[in-house]
């Protein structure tokens, strides 16, 4: 077992480059599948999530290689199953973007019903919704589903709710469907416009992705061969600009595309701290305690649920009572009882939670219920007095490569230990 020991109490000060974003890079792998030839990818974040990608994918019969830490080569010229690896798809919430790109490659496959951090509910009626316009059938039985399609055709298609997985993964299945899919409530999320970059640049047709109205003109081949570099993780960047925040650093966050932090930006902002972006960088800073606000988590471009929990830190510190509703997630409040253990006064019920700031965090034993609570809970032991021990740290490996590493060359004092 592994975890994260932390001496907080000094303020971030450096640069830090961001990699490819977690949520493009698991999806880009599995639309590699429509290729029935040879792609090679960079600015692959190194995380369990994309390793474990690359597993399902190569038991299917893709041969992968890493040529360097971030850079891999991917061969799906003989894609000889349909069935993918039941125990490891069901480890993963985007094992279910198999079901688009096979749907799209072979009209089959069967997948595992998709894992991945416990926050409640999280249904794929949408996805299979679009399937089946699409003119596929499904069965689900056993933790399994199992899609066919004769031939796939293209239709519109309205979302009841704002999915970044359903939009994906009909945008995967329609890309050979004959004729036009209009997809209407689409997510606009930039890992949305980074998929659909990769397959036009595969010779796709789809025209509106990042717009709520996606169409998709079917094509009956792609190319064999394409080189892409993965869209820079929004995500890692918020991480760090909220770690800069709550430990009154002051970071120069590299390779991040400033405007897709806009929502961030502007909460910081309005908190106190100092947000100046430039080119492809971001410098962040805070010089004093932040005062309070109200946040509501919604699809992009609103406030990302994904940096919900390390916002909570700084709110958790911030000077007055501050309130977060959770409008995607039903349990992303896990981490709050954690930070209460560190001194933090939150009460959250539901999908709400109110932060009463306090002046510190104490350093604790703590558990990471999940990815973003992971990193949440590494930034409160960054500030707070005293060591912080953050165990069930394997969440945090999924979505973040080497955090500490990263940490530790910005000044923090933060180490790996593996416990037997
Ligand atoms: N929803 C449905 N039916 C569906 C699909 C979604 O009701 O068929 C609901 C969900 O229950 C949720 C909302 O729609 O309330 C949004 O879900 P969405 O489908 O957008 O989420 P997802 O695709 O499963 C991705 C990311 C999450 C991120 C959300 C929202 C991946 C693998 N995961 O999940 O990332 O929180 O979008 O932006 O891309 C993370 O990285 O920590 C993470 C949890």
């Amino acid at each position: 077992m592994e975890k994260l020991v932390i001496k907080g109490g000094t303020p971030l000060r450096g640069s830090v480059s961001i990699l490819g974003a977690k949520n493009s890079a698991i999806a880009i792998l599995p639309a590699t599948l429509l290729c029935k030839g040879i792609c090679t990818l960079h600015n692959v974040p190194n995380i369990i999530d994309v390793r474990l990608s690359c597993q399902i994918l190569e038991q299917l019969g893709s041969k992968i290689t890493w040529i360097d830490n971030n850079t891999l080569i991917i061969d799906n010229t003989n894609i000889s199953k349909t069935h993918a690896p039941l125990d490891l798809t069901s480890k993963f919430r985007a094992s279910y973007y198999l079901i688009g790109a096979m749907l799209g490659r072979s009209r089959e496959i069967e997948v595992g019903l998709p894992g991945g951090c416990n926050l409640g509910a999280r249904p794929i009626d949408q996805h299979i919704k679009g399937f089946e316009a699409l003119g596929a059938t499904s069965n689900l039985s056993q933790g399994k589903i199992y899609v066919k399609a004769d031939k796939l055709v293209g239709t519109s298609i309205y979302m009841d709710v704002v999915s970044v997985g359903a939009t994906i993964n009909v945008l995967l299945a329609s890309v050979f469907a004959e004729g036009t899919t209009i997809i209407d409530n689409a997510a606009k999320e930039p890992h949305v416009v980074d998929v659909a970059n990769f397959l036009n640049s595969l010779g796709a047709d789809i025209r509106g992705a990042g717009t709520d109205l996606i169409k998709i003109n079917g094509v009956k081949s792609l190319k064999s061969n394409i080189t892409y570099s993965i869209v820079p993780d929004q995500i890692e960047a918020g991480t760090f600009m909220l770690a800069a925040i709550a430990s009154k650093g002051d970071l120069i966050i590299k390779n991040c595309i400033p405007e897709h932090l806009d929502s961030l930006t502007s909460k910081i902002t309005e908190i106190g701290g100092n947000v100046e972006a430039y080119g492809d960088t971001i410098h962040v800073w805070a010089t004093k305690r932040p005062s309070k606000t109200v946040i509501k988590t919604l699809p992009y471009p609103g406030f990302p649920t994904d940096l919900q929990p390390q916002m909570g830190v700084v709110l958790s510190l911030a000077m007055g009572t501050s309130i977060i509703n959770e409008s995607i997630w039903d349990s992303r409040f896990q981490y709050t009882a954690e930070l209460n253990k560190m001194g933090a006064h939150i009460t959250s019920q539901g999908k709400s939670a109110i932060f009463e700031g306090v002046d510190k965090l104490y350093g604790a034993p703590v558990y990471a219920t999940d990815l973003r609570a992971g990193a949440a809970l590494v930034i409160a032991g960054l500030v707070a007095d005293g060591i912080t021990e953050v165990y069930n740290i394997k969440h945090i490996d999924r979505g973040y490569e080497c955090i500490e590493k990263n940490f530790s060359s910005l000044g923090a004092n933060i180490e790996r230990i593996v416990e037997n």
